[in-house]
């Protein structure tokens, strides 16, 4: 008999992503960022790191960037993030990419750093600490995501920009020197599917200066949740339908179909007839249900601290690795004695 049998191995591919430590963790995150680093992590080699350096860019108080550091780490796990397959770090416990940025920077012009949109309106927003770290902070992104040799970044849409960045310093550094960086892609999260304020239901939720009620914490216990999606804004129809001119019940559509892992014409349908007050009970029973599921767990891993740190240390242990050996042959290439 012929043997046909070919063995293919397809190379993994090396994801990279980080989340802010800046606020707590909303079901906005959830939906846009943390739902795809777990589906990810199923094919790839993923670097999920807590980016805590990029939090120190606007003023945060110590004792909350510490608390929302760790509770980031513990909420990861307990959503699904596995330690096991997946690289789980803190940004700062590896110092590769405080120095990658240095190096990037004399890389980056005046210029491009300038037109950064989200620069632009964060010195907006907070006019009285437009500190160089600020400007800087896409250097720092692109040496995160450059360290890692990586492949794939999912992102939020308003990461794009800083991408491109991280994609042409990659390509000048490899054009000038010789080929040293993977030139990475974004990954957008599939469905599209972006969540709102509960109150406002144009922008989108956990944005800073929002009103808390309108914003679901991965944390909250289920009378806070039930209580704001009760008190969620819709429109004087009666019809649960996503539609533009129905903001409101959109989103209470999306993040029901999100949770619930059915798509939006399924969730119409299965709501058809209800009332706005029905549904909006459905919706956040669902949510509070899978929230709950997801807070049993993380209680059980934020008490246990050894489990925390041998986390930390592993994730730390793990990323430098890869990061040192990327930042050896960078150093090498420019011209630093190693
Ligand atoms: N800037 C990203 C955000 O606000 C967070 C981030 C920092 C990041 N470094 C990263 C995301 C590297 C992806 C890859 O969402």
């Amino acid at each position: 008999m012929e043997n046909t049998n070919t063995i293919t191995t397809t190379k993994q591919k090396r994801v990279f992503s980080g989340l802010k430590p800046t606020g707590q963790l909303t079901i906005g995150n959830y939906i846009g960022a943390i739902k795809n680093m777990i589906e990810l992590q199923k094919d790839n080699d993923c670097f999920y790191s807590v980016v805590d350096m990029h939090s120190i860019t606007i003023d945060i108080e110590p004792a909350i960037l510490r608390k929302n550091s760790l509770d980031m780490l513990a909420l990861f796990l307990a959503c699904g993030i596995n330690p096991d397959k997946s690289t789980v770090f803190i940004q700062s416990h590896v110092k590769e990419h405080a120095e990658l940025t240095w190096i990037l920077n004399c890389h980056t012009m005046m210029g491009e750093a300038r037109r950064m949109i989200q620069f632009r309106e964060k010195s907006k927003e907070n006019k009285q600490n437009v500190n160089v770290g600020l400007f800087d902070y896409p250097v720092l992104m692109a040496a995160d995501i450059l360290l890692y040799q990586a492949d794939l970044v999912p992102i939020g849409k308003d990461q794009k920009q800083h991408l491109e960045l991280a994609r042409n310093l990659a390509t000048r550094f490899n054009n000038k020197y010789s080929p040293t960086f993977t030139v990475p892609d974004g990954v957008f999260n599939k469905t599209g599917a972006k969540v709102f304020s509960l109150l406002e239901p144009k922008s989108k939720m956990g944005k800073t200066g929002d009103n808390p009620n309108g914003i679901v914490f991965l944390l909250d216990n289920k009378d806070d949740i039930m209580r704001k999606f009760k008190k969620c804004v819709t429109d004087s129809e009666t019809e649960i339908k996503a539609k533009t001119t129905k903001p409101g019940i959109s989103n209470l559509l999306t993040i029901y179909s999100q949770f619930k892992n059915v798509t939006i014409k399924e969730a119409e349908k299965e709501f058809a007839g209800f009332s706005y007050a029905d549904f909006k009970l459905s919706a956040g029973e669902c949510v509070a249900d899978f929230l709950g599921k997801i807070q049993k767990e993380y209680k059980r891993i934020i008490n246990d601290k050894a489990y925390l740190e041998s986390i930390m240390k592993t994730g730390a242990e793990k990323a430098r690795l890869s990061a040192y050996r990327t930042l050896d042959k960078v150093k090498k290439k420019i011209g630093f004695i190693v």
